[in-house]
């Protein structure tokens, strides 16, 4: 994983930081010289990560779709004293594999709101905190189905994504005189623990021979591409959603 030196001293707020690529991206920060702030559902297993790691990485335990709970979280962050730089929105996900015509109106809410509504919430509450920042950035990870229909997935899920991939847009708009930058990660089928134990290896082999880099992505991938976004050298990279997609899909 690249080094950059100017992450170092950094403040950076992950939510979903408990498992996959949130935790493997706050262990990344973390390992830069970042201040890391772990804000999950999953209280112990923040706690347990945040101790593993060190004095600079404080676990903050919420859901992100409750609105007083995200304003709390952010104050909690407050308290720490040393401000905010990067914001990574990493929680989402969905429950059910479903058609439109079979989705019912309650698991359509529920992922908009874990996908899109926590997204807008967050991304409000960070927004006075990064103007404060000289190196203010939004990192939010969508999907490669809020990029295009490529396989079975969630139309609620796919919709939500997209609509972040456009809210990121606006936040770029909004926030560029304040230079801070607002983009998006969109990841394919991704090798964490999660996804390994759902999928058998015939699904894995089929999914890898349909992308022309010829695997299913690693938290890694998108882990390097939050470091570069987060990193100086993206200080003029705004609005772009990354597609760390090994050629999936290409747009
Ligand atoms: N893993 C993949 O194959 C894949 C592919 C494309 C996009 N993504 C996206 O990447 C992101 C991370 O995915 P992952 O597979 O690493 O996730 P994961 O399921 O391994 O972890 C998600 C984390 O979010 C937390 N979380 C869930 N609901 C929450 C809530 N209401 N409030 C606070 N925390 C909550 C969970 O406790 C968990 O720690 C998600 O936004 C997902 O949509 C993942």
């Amino acid at each position: 994983m690249a080094i950059y030196p100017e992450i170092m001293g950094r403040a950076v707020v992950i939510t979903g930081a408990a498992a996959g690529i949130g935790e493997a991206a706050a262990i990344a920060f973390y390992k830069q010289g970042a201040h890391v702030f772990l804000l999950d559902i999953d209280q112990k297993k923040i706690g347990d990560i945040a101790a593993k790691l060190g004095d600079r990485a404080h676990a903050i335990p919420l859901d992100i779709t409750d609105p007083e709970a995200v304003l709390s979280a952010f104050a909690a962050v407050d308290q720490v004293g040393c401000g905010l730089d990067v914001f990574i929105n990493c929680a989402g996900g969905y429950k059910k594999l479903l058609t439109v015509e079979k989705m019912d109106l309650e698991e359509w809410d529920k992922t908009i709101s874990l996908n899109l509504r926590a997204t807008f919430l967050c991304c409000q509450a960070a927004i006075p905190r990064l103007k404060k920042s000289t190196a203010g950035r939004i990192i939010n990870v969508t999907s490669i189905s809020g990029r295009t229909v490529h396989a079975a997935s969630s139309p609620a899920y796919g919709a939500a994504k997209a609509g972040v991939t456009q809210l990121t847009r606006f936040l770029a708009y909004e926030l560029g005189p304040f230079g801070i930058t607002a983009n998006t990660i969109a990841p394919l089928t991704t090798l964490t623990p999660r996804v390994a134990a759902l999928r058998s290896a015939e699904d894995i082999e089929r999914i890898a021979a349909q992308v022309p880099l010829g695997r299913l992505a690693l938290v890694d991938d998108h882990v390097s591409a939050m470091l570069y976004l987060a990193s100086d050298g993206a200080a003029f990279v705004t609005g772009v959603a990354l597609d760390t997609n090994g050629g999936r899909v290409m747009m």
